[in-house]
């Protein structure tokens, strides 16, 4: 197929309008975990998917917990071979409580579909936060990093065959380090054992079509390692 027509397929075509892609955030620099913070991780380890829901729901671990509506803590198949993990909610996905239901979750749909996928299918969705940040605004390292318990008891527990990492909180929170997206696009990682690949968010998408191209080069690699290695 060609590029042009993959792009189409995607619904890359038209310009939408999205909210400003978030600001450069920096990692900070890993900190001993304080006790109360290592019993947190550890019973957040261990629990169910019906305690996990619980505890997300009445989580005050960050700031973030202020201004939310409700937590997203992720939707789809729970034994999905695929796992896509976004930056946090946005204002509709606060409202609704299901992540990517906004306009990102509309180009996030095409991307699915470009490679022959379909949400729910599959296919699990989850959030580096699982609370709105104010404004729209990138998540703090120390917000990632408090919500991260929870992203990788859902690994855990949903064992998916490959993780695509969509733009750069969510790739810095499963690297565990900072980066760039051009830096860590279109290569293979490891995740505690499963492949791991970095493209960027769809929000991202709308800047020119250069971008769009490249996140189409690196959904064929997704879907060329996902039959190649795993299948
Ligand atoms: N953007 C994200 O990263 N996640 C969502 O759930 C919605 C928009
Ligand atoms: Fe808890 Fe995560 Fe929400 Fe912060 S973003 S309050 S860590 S659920």
């Amino acid at each position: 197929m060609s590029r042009e027509r993959m792009l189409r397929e995607m619904g890359l075509a038209p310009l939408w309008k999205l909210r400003a892609a978030s600001a450069v955030s920096s990692l900070a620099a890993p900190t001993a975990v304080a006790p109360a913070a290592a019993e947190r991780n550890a019973a957040i380890a261990a629990m169910d998917w019906e305690q996990l829901r619980q505890s997300v729901s009445g989580c005050s671990a960050c700031g973030l917990c202020q201004a939310r509506k409700q937590a997203v803590f992720g939707v789809g198949d729970e034994k999905p071979g695929w796992l896509f993990v976004g930056e946090g909610p946005g204002a509709e996905e606060d409202e609704r409580g299901e992540p990517f239901v906004g306009q990102a979750g509309r180009l996030l749909d095409a991307m699915l579909a470009a490679i022959g996928l379909q949400r729910g299918e599959k296919v699990y969705i989850a959030n580096a936060v699982k609370c709105r940040p104010p404004d729209n605004r990138t998540p703090e390292p120390s917000e990632t990093a408090a919500c991260r318990p929870y992203l990788e008891r859902q690994i855990e527990l949903l064992k998916p065959k490959l993780i695509v990492a969509l733009g750069r909180p969510a790739a810095q929170t499963l690297l565990a380090r900072e980066v760039k997206i051009a830096d860590v696009r279109g290569k293979l990682f490891d995740h505690r054992g499963t492949p791991l690949i970095v493209t960027y968010h769809p929000a991202y998408l709308l800047r020119n079509l250069t971008e769009k191209a490249k996140s189409w080069e690196d959904l064929c690699f997704a879907r060329r390692t996902m039959s190649e290695k795993v299948d």
